[in-house]
């Protein structure tokens, strides 16, 4: 896979390492708090399980996948529910996990449909962000990385579902495309 490549963004050193900041600073905030944190499958579950790992405080996972219409490199924002979670979240602290944040229209559709829950708050967690691509006002709480409005795979991240096992993020090559 790693000849497909055009190039890494972040390796896996730099990952973990970013990783475990991200993973103090939750511990951090939700001390005392016994957060659910819920993995968006399948591109969060990679940088989920690395994240809790790394997490001091007792807490309880959950997971909650989507279908999208369309496009698999263009979100249209109009998704489906193909599995909620299981827990009740009502007055619970949820954190949403996220692999990347693109247009913003799939985390809009998710924030709203866990406030009819009516938790006692709700923040994202996203390894990636593209800035430049929001289509929607958006507030990521704690993000690992920004990238250009660019495509990328790895850590979770699919191209056709293929390459979410790379413990890297990088960019394909041109003709992997064609
Ligand atoms: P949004 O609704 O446009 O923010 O789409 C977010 C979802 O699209 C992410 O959770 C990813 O599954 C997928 N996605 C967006 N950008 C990329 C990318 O660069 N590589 C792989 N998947 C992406
Ligand atoms: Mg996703």
């Amino acid at each position: 896979m790693k000849a497909d490549m055009a190039k890494i963004l972040f390796d896996e050193i730099t990952l973990q390492n970013r990783v475990e900041q991200l993973a103090a600073e939750i511990s951090r905030d939700y001390a005392g708090k016994n957060p659910v944190i819920v993995c968006i499958l399948k591109g969060g579950v990679i940088f989920m399980t690395d994240l809790i790992k790394k997490m001091t405080i007792p807490l309880e996972i959950d997971f909650l996948s989507l279908s999208s219409y369309g496009d698999s490199t263009k979100s249209s924002g109009v998704v489906r529910i193909k599995k909620d979670i299981d827990c009740d979240i009502l007055n619970r602290h949820v954190i949403i996990i996220e692999d990347i944040i693109d247009s913003g229209l799939t985390l809009n559709y998710i924030n709203e449909y866990f406030k009819q829950h009516k938790p006692a708050s709700v923040k994202i967690c996203a390894l990636l962000d593209k800035p430049e691509a929001h289509k929607t006002e958006i507030k990521i709480d704690y993000v690992g990385f920004e990238v250009g409005n660019e495509f990328v795979v790895g850590y979770g991240l699919d191209y056709a579902q293929k390459y979410r096992n790379l413990p890297y993020i990088g960019i394909l090559k041109e003709e992997i495309y064609n």
